[in-house]
């Protein structure tokens, strides 16, 4: 599948024109879907570790786990823009080893971007893997790979002195060369200030309807997690019950012998069946 008939800074002519959306995927059939459903992009997000893997948090997943993640989705989503995004500790160390990770998540997941997280901490890695001529999506206000520094996965910016950093780090992450910024859990009138104060897009994830696009969790649109919901997300679909209810039937046709049917069955030759029942 070849990477040059897309690419991430087309995506800065549809700022002011029309939303951007994007979602999650991480492996080959919510890649296959969100392809049929027309998203502008889809990201190969680090909550991998989470709804894909269990872990409690985003901190367990390494390049590896997200390089397999990433040629999944690639398979399945081969005419869609697909960005990767960059686990913890895979630019955090060196400029080096970010431009090489980064690097990973083109020639070996054939993603078109990556994603980092942070704003004007991680500007000059940002800077560097953009200047290796890979695009870069930013990535602030929570950030999860951070959420110790900010005290928990919670909504950022809502303080004076919070909201100047959060313009700030946009402008800075648009100055370093991102073709665009997802901006999550940050009231709506500062996500609106900074979407009006940057010339790249801004993509929302609880960050209200004023960003120049949206992108939510695949598993939470589809509804696929037991249990907690951030505010934020709005299921369109009840998958946790809706595929527990198929797969119960499943499990009770089966015990009582009404699957696998003679539709669902292959036949033998009656003279076939003869010779092997002499034997
Ligand atoms: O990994 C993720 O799911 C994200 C969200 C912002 C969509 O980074």
């Amino acid at each position: 599948m070849s990477l040059f008939k897309i690419s991430p800074y087309a995506l800065k002519e549809k700022k002011g024109k029309e939303t951007i959306v994007a979602v999650t995927a991480y492996d080959y059939t919510s890649a296959q879907i969100a392809e049929a459903a027309a998203v502008d992009f889809v990201l190969i997000g680090d909550s991998a570790a989470m709804v894909m893997l269990g872990h409690e948090d985003t901190f367990s997943i390494g390049m590896e786990e997200m390089l397999l993640f990433c040629k999944a989705v690639s398979r399945g989503a081969p005419d869609t823009l697909r960005i990767g995004d960059m686990p913890f500790l895979s630019y955090q160390v060196s400029k080096e080893q970010a431009v090489y990770n980064a690097g990973l998540m083109v020639k070996e997941g054939r993603c078109h971007g990556v994603k980092v997280e942070g704003g004007e901490e991680v500007a000059c890695v940002i800077e560097a893997i953009v200047k290796a001529g890979i695009p870069v999506l930013g990535h602030i206000g929570l950030t999860p790979q951070r959420a110790a520094e900010l005290g928990g996965l919670k909504v950022q910016g809502k303080t004076l002195e919070s909201a100047k950093k959060l313009i700030k780090d946009a402008k800075v992450l648009e100055e370093v060369g991102v073709f665009g910024i997802v901006i999550e859990c940050v009231p709506a009138e500062l996500s609106k200030v900074i979407t009006e104060k940057v010339s790249v897009p801004t993509i929302g994830i609880g960050a209200g309807p004023f960003t120049d696009g949206q992108i939510l969790v695949f598993h939470d649109i589809m509804g696929l997690l037991k249990g907690f919901r951030p505010r934020f997300v709005k299921n369109y679909f009840d998958g946790f019950n809706t595929f527990k209810e198929a797969l119960s039937q499943y499990v009770k046709e089966s015990k009582e012998k009404i699957f696998p049917s003679e539709k669902e069955s292959f036949s033998l030759s009656q003279e076939i069946l003869q010779e092997l029942l002499v034997d």
